[in-house]
């Protein structure tokens, strides 16, 4: 904010970009003497990728002085600030706050806010991608940058809790509608960063595990590819995955951060396509905690705890895997609707429902069949069709949800596959590349000439490396 000594002045220089500012005048009135107090700010004129904020705030001494120092604590520079009697409660006042995020505070800044305002409105939320749009001219997306900014769309389902259907095994049951919710409000309540909280499952639902985990175990090393085979003893010994346990989330997303840096994230019912694929560019899996109702153990009509421990997880643990996954996650970042329903037609075919020829071998990788005593098995008789796994082909395929494949698509390897889908992505209209940064796990837009010099001494330092590494192995 402008400093008082400024006030009365006219069209000042910008200190941050040069850019010509006004002075705008603001009135709060005390409340004790029934006064208007005048605060003076720089008016925002022609930053790019501002961000515009509206809250109201009681009429209070120190309401927006409180406020403020929100933005000062996250490092977010305030370019315009405007107040007027709230219209709708007589009581508050109303101000339109115009910032920027270059030091990247400002969606803590806004969570902090919507606890201590009221109606706190956000106009433009992302403003870095406000600035791709104008300097390409293509419209994008929002996205999240930060492993953080999942918490933004976490809540944003398609169904709550015991919200069933009238067709669901469980739609008649209160008790399992009760559960429902339990286990959703964990998931709507949990942050980043914090611990998933563990569950106390009831026998009736360690029964139900049970009779899946003890099916389906006796498929697995017949049916289920190499990789997965080799990681599910690992599970059994680390993470208590056993027919009398269901294994709890967070011990599971502890052994895949030290496997692949993959984590679990709790989630409260389905995400759309587009939130949920943004997951996996950062790593992260939105797993359910909810197990599907007793009274039909070999069904589920959504994915429950059954379908992701014992379908997801364990690839998730396998280095090739898990980057072919963050591909299709980062692939998704920004792209137009169209790519976003090709990329999850992608991942059904592949993270769902994919096959791979090991040893001359049909094996099952995906999830969905990995999870599905039935179709396990007929996924890999002659019955269903078979085809190789292409991205251009594969991403327009159609399928059913509630029945078996009719095709399946088959990949060489979860390298061969990753190579694919990587130029699949190129193919992808977006004006900017992006590049995940594990140390600060952020995505990383790379569209100007000093990000790409950057990323070049970052690859000139690996490639030193492996140089020098591979000059030490020479003289072995
Ligand atoms: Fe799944």
């Amino acid at each position: 904010m402008q400093s008082t000594e400024n006030m009365g002045v006219r069209g000042r220089q910008c200190v941050m970009c040069g850019c010509i500012v006004g002075i705008t005048e603001i009135a709060t009135k005390c409340p004790q003497s029934n006064t208007y107090q005048h605060i003076y700010v720089q008016d925002y004129v022609d930053h790019e990728g501002s961000t515009s904020i509206i809250f109201s705030l009681p009429e209070k001494v120190g309401a927006l002085a409180e406020a403020l120092k929100v933005f000062e604590t996250n490092n977010v520079n305030l370019h315009h600030i405007e107040s007027r009697p709230s219209l709708e409660d007589k009581d508050c006042y109303e101000f339109f706050v115009s910032c920027d995020n270059v030091r990247g505070g400002l969606y803590e800044a806004i969570d902090i806010l919507k606890g201590r305002t009221k109606n706190l409105q956000v106009l433009s939320r992302n403003p870095e991608n406000k600035k791709d749009e104008a300097d390409s001219g293509v419209e994008v997306p929002w996205f999240p940058r930060k492993i953080r900014d999942l918490d933004r769309f976490a809540n944003q389902i398609l169904s709550y809790g015991s919200e069933l259907d009238a067709d669901h095994p469980g739609f008649k049951d209160p008790v399992y509608r009760t559960r429902r919710k339990e286990f959703a409000d964990i998931a709507f309540n949990y942050k980043h960063g914090e611990p998933i909280p563990r569950v106390q499952y009831t026998d009736e639902e360690v029964k139900t595990w049970g009779t899946i985990f003890q099916e389906l175990t006796k498929l697995y090393p017949t049916h289920a590819c190499r990789e997965f085979n080799h990681v599910f003893p690992l599970l059994i010994d680390n993470c208590g995955f056993r027919e009398n346990n269901i294994p709890q989330l967070q011990d599971i997303s502890d052994f895949l951060k030290d496997c692949t840096g993959f984590q679990l994230r709790p989630v409260a019912g389905l995400l759309s396509s587009r939130d949920f694929l943004a997951g996996l560019a950062f790593r992260v899996f939105h797993s359910t905690q909810y197990i599907r109702h007793g009274s039909k153990p070999m069904y589920t009509p959504e994915p429950d705890v059954c379908h992701e421990v014992l379908g997801h997880v364990p690839l998730f643990a396998d280095p090739s895997f898990a980057q072919f996954s963050q591909e299709i996650g980062l692939a998704s970042l920004g792209a137009p609707d169209e790519y976003i329903q090709k990329l999850a037609t992608l991942y059904w075919f592949t993270v769902e429902f994919g096959l791979c020829r090991q040893e001359g071998h049909l094996k099952a990788y995906g999830a969905g069949l990995l999870s599905s005593f039935g179709e396990l098995q007929y996924a890999l008789t002659d019955k269903p069709e078979v085809r190789p796994f292409d991205p251009q082909k594969t991403s327009t395929q159609e399928y059913p949800i509630t029945s078996f494949q009719p095709v399946y698509f088959v990949a060489d390897s979860f390298d061969d596959a990753k190579e694919k889908l990587k130029a699949y992505s190129l193919t992808i209209p977006r004006p900017f590349s992006v590049r995940y940064n594990a140390y600060t796990q952020s995505v990383e837009v790379i569209n100007n000439k000093e990000q790409i010099i950057n990323l070049t001494r970052t690859i000139k330092g690996d490639l030193s490396l492996l140089e020098d590494a591979l000059q030490k192995v020479n003289r072995l």
